[in-house]
């Protein structure tokens, strides 16, 4: 059962608030508790930003190929969640729930090991992390969250997420852009998420009374749509086209977006760049940790008339089960007087004279790997457990893909949700998804207990043809969403040391401040984790890290324990 206790209150009170950004080279972001207004209505609510902000972060506005600094910083005092830490995962100790850990990370960012924001290599209050991103990549948006082990679903639900867009001699950002893309104040980023809020207006994390309080719950959804830190916003927009920047940045759900009067706008570019040509559409789906940039076209409504952005998704899991759709709207656009961005929609975005190059075919694999999505069932009651590969957090038995090498990852999905699947470092391609017999699949291929890796192909039980990416998916991606009951099939190459400009391998580590991931599951099943090497109060005796992670970007489900490390070996 799921407890919906957030306060009625009146959208479209709030005006969307606009995100500052900051320019230059060289940043500095500390992370700070806050007091956050999400709606005129309600009292402030004890929340977590970036940047100066009570909640979220500023954009970072930065240019490929030039590097840049930030300087990160955490001067968290308090934490609105404290009394939600969970402290039997990875290590986490009453002291954690003061002394809060943080990491940094540039999520889309092609970023060497030490500066990736790994979730063991933390900051403690008073603490600070210097960054250095290459931003060897395209133009596109990017974002930086928190990303330390066990808390990231906290840290970033109480507000540690801000934008980080990437320009190039292409995707300008200016009026003058050679693609003929809107921009200014035509280019209007949505960071959106869903939230539950007490009855006094606290922003709550507890969306079911079966998980006491201080124990992982799974899953955090909401059913209040919050973007840019309000709840249902209204932006004034003017008569024209207009690109829009969308960023799920919610914990847990999956959105199915769509414009309240149905109308066409369409996708121009994904998280790793651009498409060929805008894609039009009626709808898109978008994970958390998933982007689309997408242009929409005021200019068809009448002034003053109104439309909003809606989900018509019904949340995973439990809320499936009672068949709704929790969070159905996020925003609204008021169609003002004023004629806007006049241009039209680009015929096309790329393979152009002045356009990136056109999208590659997808590549051949050289290798093909099957790795998993569980949901061990020997914990079935909560608080339970999800998993890649079987395997928990610190197993040591991780991807190592060769430098330079082309691999198709077979993702197969046994659970009966959908999940997001994010690789550090890698673009990657969606070759398409297949349909299996799960029953069938995991009867022919016992599951050994947690901890021993189980990876069988699903390919003798599939039970549909290989149905192709959407179209808005064909591009360059990150985070993919990975349909329950099903193969998500993708290509990948793991770039070398050369072209990356850093030794993706290099060690570095262990942090200063390091924790220890430690025992992370033992309490319900009696399998303890491999210990890093660090004693579980802090102290260090570890080897240095290595490598990146992937992981489910549910953030739930990557803090226990749906992430695994891995390595790219020469
Ligand atoms: Cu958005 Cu591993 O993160
Ligand atoms: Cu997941």
């Amino acid at each position: 059962p799921l407890v919906f206790q957030s306060p009625t209150v009146e959208p479209f009170r709030d005006p969307l608030p606009p995100l500052p950004s900051l320019t230059g080279s060289d940043f500095e972001v500390r992370a700070a508790s806050g007091l956050h207004r999400f709606h005129t209505d309600l009292d402030p609510s004890p929340s977590l930003g970036y940047g100066g902000m009570d909640y979220l972060g500023p954009t970072i506005e930065a240019h490929a190929g030039e590097p840049t600094t930030v300087a990160f910083h955490n001067d968290i005092a308090t934490h609105p969640f404290a009394a939600d830490f969970d402290t039997s995962l990875h290590g986490l100790s009453e002291r954690d729930r003061t002394e809060v850990p943080t990491s940094m990370h540039l999520h889309g960012g092609v970023t060497a090991p030490e500066f990736d924001g790994h979730p063991e290599l933390i900051s403690r209050p008073g603490e600070g992390f210097v960054h250095h991103f290459p931003n060897r990549r395209e133009a596109g948006c990017l974002w930086y969250h928190d990303h330390a082990m066990g808390v990231t679903r906290l840290n970033v639900y109480a507000g540690l997420a801000g934008l980080y867009t990437l320009r190039d001699e292409f995707d300008t950002g200016r009026d003058d852009n050679p693609l003929g893309l809107p921009a200014g104040q035509y280019e209007v980023p949505l960071v959106m998420q869903e939230k539950l809020f007490t009855a006094d207006g606290r922003q709550s994390i507890r969306s079911t009374p079966l998980v006491p309080q201080g124990r992982w719950e799974g899953g955090a959804v909401g059913d209040v749509g919050v973007v840019n830190g309000k709840i249902w916003p209204e932006l004034e927009v003017a008569r024209g086209l207009y690109r829009l920047r969308l960023l799920n940045a919610a914990s847990y759900s999956v959105w199915n977006l769509y414009f309240g009067n149905r109308m066409r706008f369409w996708v121009i570019g994904t998280e790793g760049g651009l498409l060929d040509a805008p894609v039009p559409t009626t709808h898109v789906r978008l994970a958390p940790a998933e982007r689309v940039d997408i242009l929409v076209d005021f200019g068809v409504l009448d002034a003053d008339a109104t439309v909003e952005l809606r989900n018509d998704e019904a949340a995973p899991g439990q809320a499936a089960q009672i068949g709704g759709v929790l969070m159905p709207l996020l925003c609204r656009f008021r169609v003002g007087r004023a004629r806007g961005f006049t241009g039209a929609v680009p015929q096309t975005l790329r393979g152009g004279r002045r356009q990136p190059a056109a999208l590659p075919p997808v590549p051949a694999p050289e290798v093909v790997r099957n790795v998993t999505l569980t949901q061990p069932t020997e914990l079935r009651l909560p608080p339970s457990i999800m998993s890649l590969n079987n395997l928990t957090y610190s197993s040591t038995d991780i991807e190592m893909p060769r430098q330079g090498t082309v691999e198709q990852w077979n993702i197969v999905n046994a659970t009966n949700d959908p999940h997001p699947v994010h690789i550090h470092l890698v673009t990657f391609r969606v070759l398409g998804r297949q349909v299996i017999e799960t029953l069938r699949y995991a009867l022919h291929n016992p599951q050994p207990p947690i901890g021993t890796r189980w990876t069988p192909s699903a390919d003798p039980f599939t039970i549909s043809p290989l149905i192709p990416p959407e179209p808005w998916e064909v591009g360059f991606k990150e985070t993919v969403i990975v349909n329950p009951n099903s193969i998500t099939r993708i290509v990948v190459r793991f770039p070398t040391a050369d072209e990356l400009g850093f030794d993706p391998d290099a060690t570095f580590g262990p942090a200063t401040t390091g924790r220890a991931a430690t025992p992370a599951i033992g309490r319900e099943s009696g399998v303890h984790d491999v210990h890093l090497g660090m004693d579980h109060g802090g102290t260090i005796a570890a080897p240095p890290l290595q490598g990146y992670v992937w992981h489910c970007h549910i953030l739930d489900h990557e803090d226990h324990d749906m992430m695994l490390k891995f390595r790219t070996v020469r």
